[in-house]
């Protein structure tokens, strides 16, 4: 069966775990996938919103034995969307805690960094993604990947920081089944 983008589609309305969530089920596949490859000892994401990506990557590190970080600085969003208990407590209860820290700042890239540990997976889906990846830049291990959500409408190929490339295997893979990520990682340094 050809998988199209408007059977993947989450957002607007779509839930997971019954919270509102803003990716798609492409996007919750591949990631699936990527955590799957073995690669990552952490992961951050930038921008929780309702909760239900942070649920999910959450879990995963848990079940795995990852770090999980997640950040944003309009906490009433993660409260009662739908359910008898905030989604933030819910998350305090599987070790998480979400930080209410302003992505714009170097300093939360700073202190994401330090709290986790190389290979990161950053999971940027916040409110201006090139200007976040650019400070996420200035901190991230040359083993770190970066996923910019909303690739083709906030995000493009020009929304890479020097020195980060399109990372050919997973980028292909999220083209293929329109997961609507620019998966970058940083660029060898050549000789
Ligand atoms: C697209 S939503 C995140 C969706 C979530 N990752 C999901 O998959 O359901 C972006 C979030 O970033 C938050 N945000 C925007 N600017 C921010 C900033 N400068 N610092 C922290 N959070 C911010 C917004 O409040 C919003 O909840």
């Amino acid at each position: 069966m050809e998988l199209k983008a408007d059977m993947c589609r989450l957002w607007p309305g779509g839930t997971l775990y019954g919270v509102r969530c803003q990716q798609s089920w492409s996007g919750i596949y591949l990631l699936e996938r990527m955590l799957h490859s073995g690669s990552y000892a952490s992961v951050v994401e930038y921008g929780s919103g309702h909760g239900a990506l942070s649920l999910f990557l959450c879990c995963w590190a848990a079940q795995h034995g990852l770090a999980f970080q997640t950040v944003e600085r309009y906490q009433a969003k993660l409260a009662c969307d739908g359910g008898v208990t905030d989604t933030k407590a819910l998350l305090a209860r599987l070790g998480c805690v979400v930080s209410d820290l302003d992505c714009q700042a170097q300093a939360t890239a700073d202190a994401m960094a330090a709290l986790t540990k190389a290979p990161r997976l950053w999971v940027i889906d916040n409110g201006n993604k090139p200007v976040e990846a650019a400070l996420v830049a200035q901190v991230a291990d040359a083993s770190d990947v970066m996923l910019l959500h909303d690739y083709g409408t906030e995000v493009g190929d020009k929304s890479a920081p020097p020195g980060w490339a399109k990372w050919g295997p997973w980028q292909a893979e999220a083209d293929d089944i329109e997961a609507k990520y620019l998966v970058l990682k940083k660029e060898q340094a050549s000789g």
